[in-house]
């Protein structure tokens, strides 16, 4: 982080962060006061320029970043009511993503915290997708999200699971040694031919069956915190290649039948951790946190043992740039004290 001090609005106390995102295949940028309060959340995508490949083409989200982030910086402002002279701080994001789309964000939030001498944040997009739960549930102080806590991140790239102490301290307890879990629904939904990204189009179709007569197991990873994910993508493309031309075959089974043996690993693994470390805080970010299995099933199972589960809000679950400035927030006032 640079070290040049922002020059605080002495009167009221209140930082303003410009938080700017484009890890993937999104372009987002966001101005948020003292690390809680939303002014403005905006995220321009190029997944329909990615639809028919499949997945993200790096080259093609990095075309697309260059074309709208002065669009996108210009809104998030716009939205606020503030002017950049309101800014006290620019948060980026600068680990883990695809380089020529981070380069991007970096280069633009360097040169405008340059030309306005005003401190650069580094932010980690994994951690920010943690740190999203400190942003939904601002409103509501007896909802409010409290540390320590285990926290799963669940994306396209990741898989960790953490116990965090505070917002400078994540402990990584587990990681997916393979596959994350967005990963391995994006391919299954491709070899079930449901489109990309393949989580919603997993978790849509999966809904039209209240139960499957497959199963497919994730490998259970004991005594340990990792994940795995390429097997049961292996044994669907196998179940698929088998059976895919009989005419009971129902892909919405495949889909029903995958999701509920990925949620259940995930759900064992975060109560697990939450009874190993003593936790009553289950944190859950990422793309994948959008899934209603999981959501519902983590909302009934850690109920049963008193422990508070938090989502972030459907928006603030897929990437975005409030989460970058809220935790950006945090970064500056950590390392300036
Ligand atoms: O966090 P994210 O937006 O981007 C990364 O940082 O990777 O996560 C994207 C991932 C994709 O793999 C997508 O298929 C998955 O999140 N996803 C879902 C759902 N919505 C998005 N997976 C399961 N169910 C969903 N409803
Ligand atoms: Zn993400």
């Amino acid at each position: 982080m640079e070290c040049r001090r922002y020059s605080e609005n002495s009167k009221n106390n209140l930082m303003n962060v410009l938080g700017i995102e484009t890890s993937c295949d999104e372009t987002a940028a966001a101005v948020v006061t003292n690390g809680t309060t939303i002014l403005s959340n905006i995220v321009a995508t190029s997944l329909k320029e990615h639809e028919q490949f499949g997945g993200i083409i790096p080259e093609i989200a990095s075309r697309k970043q260059l074309e709208y982030i002065h669009t996108v910086v210009e809104k998030a402002l716009l939205k606020s009511k503030l002017s950049l002279k309101q800014i006290n701080a620019i948060a980026v994001t600068s680990t883990p993503g695809l380089i020529g789309s981070l380069l991007v964000g970096t280069s633009f939030a360097r040169s405008l915290a340059t030309a306005l001498n005003k401190p650069l944040i580094h932010v980690d997009h994994i951690k920010a997708h943690i740190y999203a739960n400190f942003l939904s549930h601002k409103n509501d102080p007896k909802s409010k999200a409290k540390l320590p806590a285990i926290a799963l991140v669940v994306s396209g790239g990741h898989t960790n699971l953490y116990l965090i102490k505070n917002f400078q301290h994540f402990q990584l307890l587990g990681k997916t040694i393979d596959d994350a879990a967005g990963e391995a629904f994006d391919k299954v939904a491709k070899i079930l031919n449901l489109g990309y990204p393949g989580g919603p189009a997993i978790d849509k179709i999966s809904k039209q069956v209240k139960s499957s007569n497959i199963t497919f197991t994730c490998a259970p990873m004991k005594n340990t915190f990792n994940f795995s994910f390429s097997g049961i993508k292996t044994a669907v493309l196998y179940h698929h290649q088998k059976n895919n031309h009989a005419k009971s075959y129902k892909k919405s089974q495949v889909a029903y039948a995958f999701e509920k043996s990925v949620v259940q690993l995930l759900v064992n693994k975060c109560l697990e951790a939450c009874q190993k470390h003593n936790t009553k805080t289950l944190l859950v970010g990422g793309g994948v946190s959008a899934n209603s299995r999981l959501r519902n099933f983590l909302t009934k199972e850690t109920a049963q043992k008193n422990i508070k589960v938090f989502f972030p809000s459907m928006k603030l679950c897929i990437d975005n740039a409030a989460m970058i400035a809220g935790l950006g927030f945090h970064n500056y006032k950590h390392k300036s004290h």
